[in-house]
Parts: C-alpha cells; structure tokens; sequence
C-alpha cells in the first residue's frame, strides 16, 4: 500500500531547534526521528513512502540521497507553496500517481499503532476516510472525534475544554483513505485535514475512526520531544536503531562526559562535551552542545554546538538554539526559549 508521510511544516512550536532543522530532522536519542516512523512503517511491511516536503526540503533529500531511509524507498514531493495538511496530501498523491487506497502519516508522531488492524477495520466499514484514535487523560489540547457504536464519526470538537469534552479519544494522525478524498480536497491554497476534510467527511457520514491504545506520542512541543527522548530511553518506545543506552542515559562514544558528571535519563549525542559536576537530568544535549564545569540542565534541549556557562542553573523547560551560548551563573526557568533565525 502507498504512504504518504507529512513532514513539511514549519514545527513552529519547537523553535528555535527548527529554524535550522525540519522537526522530523531533529535526533531522538541520536537517530532522526523520520527513521524512526519510516522503521514502524517498514515493520507494517510498507516499502514504499513518499515524504510530503515543504519547509527545509533539502535536509532530508541531501540526509538521504539514495531514496532509502529505514529500509523503505522514498520518494521526495516538495510543495512550491505551503498546502497545510490536505493540500500537501493531494498534492503528493497527484504526484505519487495514487489511485488506491492510501495510508497517511503525520510525521512527527511515534506510534505502536497496529496500522494492519487499521486497514482491515477501514475496509471491513466501508470507510472513504478512517482516523487511528488514541485515548488521552486530557484531550483539551487536542481534537477530539466522538464516533457512533458502528465507528462513523459523529463530529470533530477542536481543543474542548477537558470537562466538556464528549470523549477522550483524540485524532492520532494516522490515516488511511480511499482516493475519492482526493476530488473533495481543493486543488490549490491551504486546506487542513483536521479542520476542512474531515468535518466535510463525517457530515457526508464516511468517515470512520477506529480506537487503539498502543504506545503514541505527538512529538511537536519541547515538552513532548522530551517525553519521546525519556520513553526510547526507558524502553516505553523501541528504536532498533539506537543502541548503547545505560542505566537510562544515552551517551555517544564521541562525546566527552567528565567521570564527576551526574547524568540521569538524558541524552548526550555526539561530539558533546559535559564538564566536571555537571548535573543532566531529563536532558536532551543534541550534537556538539557543551555544558561547562558544575552547571545544572534538568528536563531541557540544548540545541547543536549551544554553550552552557559553567554553574549555571537551566530548568524545565528551556530550549536552547543552535550556537547559543548562555552566561556562566545563569538562572533559567519556565517556558524558555533562547535563540532566534
Ligand atoms: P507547529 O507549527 O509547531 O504546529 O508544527 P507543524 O508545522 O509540524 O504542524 P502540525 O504539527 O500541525 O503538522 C502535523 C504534520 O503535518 C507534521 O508532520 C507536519 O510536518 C505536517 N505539515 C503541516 N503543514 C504542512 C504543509 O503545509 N505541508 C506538508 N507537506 N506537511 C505539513
């Protein structure tokens, strides 16, 4: 079955990391997080992608020259403008000649989803369009899809608040559709699946969602990028890619962590340097940041070659940018963002 991966938007919720890097770009404990999603789909038995681009294209087409990214092959669609979710969609399945039935896959959400059920539960329904569900404690932050016994979408209630929500089951970006979707999707400008197609599909009473309670996390905000990072180290999500974790920290051989350093559930990609007394603790170091003598970083992204001044204090939840570098003795808590184009 064709695959259309959605990876060309801007993650604006993750800068400053993506002003230089696509989020599905950005390593997970070391390994970019679209071989990740292509490594699930390739266990599904998919071998054939094609990656939905539009911000930063070339990271991707030059990361991965030969089409081959998980041991599944890729073809790379870049949109001239923006399409936001349903635009990209038709736009690559024009391009990709899709005249099946299609799986769709937001890209920056990490999944054991079992997408065989997916597809057996949409054609046993007669679905034109079904959306994989996953339950949530608070779906306030999400959209939530309330279904009739049979399955069939009743409605889409964007970002309810958590006591009206009708169902704590929210919409998990995994997708497969029929290619009549396709004619309902305008040929140009902006549309988005979640608030034009699907609306459109459940009031036409085609659409269907099928619940499932395997491990999935949405990895857009820095908050949740770090969850990822902890859930691969502890083994919630496996990655066959990543090797070498120990006692729940992931530490690159070429990276300098001094013997006095306390690394706790953090990752240290490569070339990192981690002075003597440094505290990590929930922390993601991605390549080539430092942290300088005694300095703390606790649930926190220190972004490619930032420096982190010595005894500094770095809290949850700070993002540092690529090449920052921050003051020794700095204090730095809440929502931090630190870095800029
Ligand atoms: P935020 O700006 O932080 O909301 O992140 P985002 O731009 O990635 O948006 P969002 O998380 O809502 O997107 C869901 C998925 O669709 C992600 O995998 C995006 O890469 C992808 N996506 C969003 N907009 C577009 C687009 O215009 N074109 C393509 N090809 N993919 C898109």
């Amino acid at each position: 079955m064709k695959s259309i991966i959605l990876v060309g938007g801007e993650g604006t919720r993750l800068r400053p990391l993506t002003y230089q890097t696509p989020k599905q770009m950005l390593p997970l404990v070391g390994v970019p997080m679209i071989e990740c999603v292509l490594e699930t789909l390739a266990k599904h038995g998919v071998t054939d992608a094609v990656l939905a681009l539009g911000y930063l294209p070339d990271r991707f087409i030059e990361a991965y020259p030969s089409g081959v990214i998980s041991g599944v092959n890729v073809t790379y669609v870049t949109e001239p403008e923006p399409l936001d979710t349903s635009g990209a969609i038709r736009f690559a399945a024009t391009f990709a000649d899709i005249k099946e039935t299609f799986l769709v896959i937001n890209g920056d959400v990490l999944t054991a989803l079992n997408i065989s059920k997916l597809i057996e539960f949409h054609h046993s329904h007669g679905a034109e369009a079904t959306i994989a569900l996953h339950p949530v404690e608070d779906p306030s932050r999400f959209g939530v899809v309330p279904t009739a016994p049979d399955g069939r979408v009743i409605a889409f209630v964007e970002k309810p608040p958590r006591d009206e929500a009708p169902t704590n089951l929210i919409n998990a970006g995994t997708y497969v559709f029929e290619p009549s979707v396709l004619d309902k999707i305008a040929s140009s400008g902006r549309v988005s699946v979640e608030r034009d197609t699907f609306p459109a599909l459940a009031a036409a009473g085609s659409l269907y969602a099928m619940p499932d309670d395997a491990y999935w996390i949405d990895t857009g905000t820095p908050q949740a990028f770090l969850q990822a990072s902890v859930d691969v180290l502890e083994g919630r999500y496996a990655v066959r890619a990543v090797s070498g974790i120990a006692d729940g920290a992931w530490i690159h051989p070429s990276a300098t962590v001094d013997p006095s350093a306390v690394v706790t559930t953090s990752v240290v990609d490569r070339n990192c340097v981690v002075g003597a007394n440094v505290v990590l603790d929930h922390a993601v170091l991605l390549p080539g940041a430092v942290v300088q003598v005694g300095a703390k970083v606790r649930s926190s992204i220190i972004g490619p070659s930032a420096v982190i001044g010595s005894y500094s204090v770095l809290g949850a939840t700070c993002v540092v940018g690529a090449n920052v570098i921050v003051a020794p003795e700095s204090q730095l808590s809440g929502d931090v963002r630190l870095g800029g184009v």
